[in-house]
């Protein structure tokens, strides 16, 4: 059967690379960017596009009568620090939108669903340090909470109706085409446009918080490794555990001084987005992905800042 890939939430800081990544193999017709804002110019002109809210189901129900789509992505979400600002949209979106798109799949016989978990799937009571598959969660943010029912509806509707979803707990991710949606970890974002606008940077984290974070490349190449993966070959319903590297502002700062050296790193000052870094892994053990579909991060911190600085500069 051809596949019809249908990606909603398109427009933002992974559907924008993913997207194009997956028109390169399924070619552009037949994959069907789907977001509620205009998308820019590249995505909207290289292939089909639909407004579509994922919580209007009736909307979303007739996408799926009209493309039949074989796989869905869904990215659509409301990240850490703008769900804290409103606790039940975030809610609501995060789950509701899930719950939908899990329905549609199973009455258009949907093949493979992806939707991404988080890293904030963990809290406070969570081992810091190469967090494990397995292990306390507790998460206190509605992103995070949102995120761990999430991977339990994933999980219940393979277990009780077979359905083949699949799910990675990403990091912090870093890239340059799109810009971030309102995480706690975009500060590995904006450093990079301060350093090469200001020379410097004010972190709202503190310069000791270590965080696990990923380059953007590594995340998009990871996702349909696991899309594409023989379904022997994945035991984990509910969401992988990803890792790609750990920093702190500090050591991402001490990497920028090598192509800036006059590059300066201050703290902005109190943030509640600090507690909620405080709540998460510094390191991530992703044994699972790595032993059951052969993952491996391609990118390490010098990598990405030399790819960030030189994209950016252009
Ligand atoms: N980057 C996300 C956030 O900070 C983590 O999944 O919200």
């Amino acid at each position: 059967m051809k596949d019809k890939i249908l990606v909603l939430g398109s427009n933002g800081q992974i559907g924008t690379e993913l997207v194009t990544a997956l028109r390169v193999t399924y070619g552009n017709d037949n994959v069907v960017a789907c977001d509620i804002r205009r998308p820019d110019y590249e995505i909207k002109n290289a292939g089909p596009f639909e407004f579509v809210n994922v919580l209007e189901k009736d909307i979303l129900n007739t996408i799926f009568a009209k493309y039949k789509p074989t796989q869905v992505y869904l990215l659509a979400a409301l990240l850490s620090a703008t769900g804290e600002q409103n606790p039940k949209l975030a809610w609501d979106l995060n789950m509701n939108g899930l719950l939908n798109v899990l329905d549609l799949a199973l009455v258009y016989k949907t093949a493979k669903v992806y939707w991404p978990s988080s890293i904030a799937v963990f809290g406070p009571n969570s081992p810091k340090n190469n967090t494990p598959q397995f292990c306390t969660m507790d998460p206190n943010t509605v992103y995070g909470i949102s995120k761990l029912a999430g991977e339990r509806w994933c999980e219940y509707y393979h277990q009780k109706y077979g359905l083949d979803v699949r799910s990675i707990r990403y990091p912090g991710l870093i890239s340059w085409k799109a810009a971030p949606g309102g995480g706690t970890t975009d500060y590995a974002i904006h450093i990079f446009h301060e350093a090469l606008k200001k020379g410097s940077y004010a972190s709202f984290l503190s310069a000791e918080t270590e965080l696990p974070m990923m380059y953007m490349d590594d995340a998009i190449r990871g996702t349909i490794e696991l899309m594409d993966a023989p379904e022997n070959q994945i035991s984990i319903r509910s969401s992988y555990n990803f890792g790609g590297v750990s920093f702190t502002p500090e050591v991402l700062a001490e990497e920028i001084k090598k192509h800036i050296p006059n590059f300066k790193l201050t703290y902005a000052g109190h943030d509640p987005r600090q507690q909620i870094a405080d709540s998460w892994p510094k390191s991530i053990d992703d044994s699972f992905a790595q032993n059951e579909w052969g993952w491996k991060p391609e990118f390490d911190i010098a990598k990405l800042t030399l790819d960030m600085l030189m994209n950016l500069k252009k």
